[in-house]
């Protein structure tokens, strides 16, 4: 029996995928949850999960967690900057020591040593680890979360503006729930390819229809409007916002206007066995 670890087996992908593994009726017990606080986990323990405490920070606690492990999916941390780094390369060393046979590895869409979303160098830099530690691995290329644009865009359903610096930016938003999904169908593959581009099967959405979309899912008119970075920050400081909320939504603005969401493909629809959810139906499914 092959035995799964899933890091961070406690955050949203990393839940959804086990749930989805366990529709593909991959016994519990050979699904193993690395995560740093087990009682976050108490609940999938009672469904038959194994559960091993894990920390990104603790190299000896992954190649514990990693014994007698045949694949892991290793989802990126949620820390950001020179931390980041120092998690994945735990992960990758621990991996490696414990004699893995394959990571499959969420990264980011156009993985780059250079790009304005602050994310995507260490993306770059975690594959290029992945592929240098001889492990055989996956690349899961997501794009942005689709789950993202209720907080993205909390303030546009109030003032029906959807205020950004993105200009003809388009991103090919994803629901999470399929990227688990088809996590779940390759993690249970023996035919898997170095890299998908996880990302829409149409072409990827301009935030005019983002904003149109969320007007529908609301019933309110949402119009997009693009300002210049500066006048985009300038909006942002008028509301008081902390500062790396302002920072990480400029960066992110002008990240989609160069185009490093825009991108569209069929290896997500692929994996499914069907379309990948649409943006109208589900934000309608949503929360009003
Ligand atoms: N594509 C996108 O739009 C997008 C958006 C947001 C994030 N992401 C990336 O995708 C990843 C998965 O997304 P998600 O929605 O599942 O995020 P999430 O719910 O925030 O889950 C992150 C997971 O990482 C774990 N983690 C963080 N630091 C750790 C440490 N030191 N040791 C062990 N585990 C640690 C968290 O554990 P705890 O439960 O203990 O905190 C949690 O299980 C994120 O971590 C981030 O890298 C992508």
């Amino acid at each position: 029996m092959t035995t799964i670890a899933v890091t961070g087996g406690s955050g949203n992908l990393g839940r959804a995928t086990i749930q989805f593994l366990a529709k593909r009726k991959v016994p519990p017990a050979s699904i193993v949850l690395v995560v740093r606080d087990p009682s976050k986990v108490q609940d999938l323990a009672a469904q038959g999960f194994q559960v091993r405490q894990g920390d990104y920070t603790d190299a000896a606690s992954l190649l514990k967690s990693f014994q007698g492990v045949d694949k892991i999916l290793f989802v990126s941390t949620s820390a950001l900057g020179e931390e980041r780094m120092r998690h994945h390369r735990n992960v990758v060393e621990a991996a490696r020591a414990a004699s893995v046979q394959h990571i499959l590895y969420t990264s980011v869409v156009k993985p780059a040593a250079a790009a304005l979303f602050a994310a995507t160098p260490g993306h770059f830099q975690t594959e290029a680890l992945i592929r240098d530690s001889g492990v055989p691995y996956t690349f899961f290329r997501n794009n942005l979360y689709m789950d993202l644009i209720p907080l993205l865009y909390a303030g546009a359903v109030e003032s029906g503006v959807l205020l950004s610096c993105a200009g003809q930016g388009r991103v090919g938003f994803v629901a999470r729930a399929d990227i688990a999904e088809a996590l779940a169908a390759a993690l249970t593959s023996d035919q898997l390819r170095s890299d998908y581009n996880i990302t829409t099967s149409r072409p990827a959405y301009s935030l005019a229809e983002v904003a149109a979309a969320l007007g529908k899912a609301r019933g309110k008119t949402i119009n997009y409007v693009s300002v210049p970075a500066n006048e985009f920050r300038q909006t942002l400081e008028g509301f008081r916002l902390p500062n790396g909320v302002i920072e990480f939504s400029v960066a992110l603005g002008e990240a989609m206007r160069a185009g490093e969401f825009d991108i569209a493909s069929n290896d997500l629809r692929e994996l499914l066995g069907r379309a990948p959810v649409e943006l109208e139906s589900f934000l309608a499914a949503g929360p009003g």
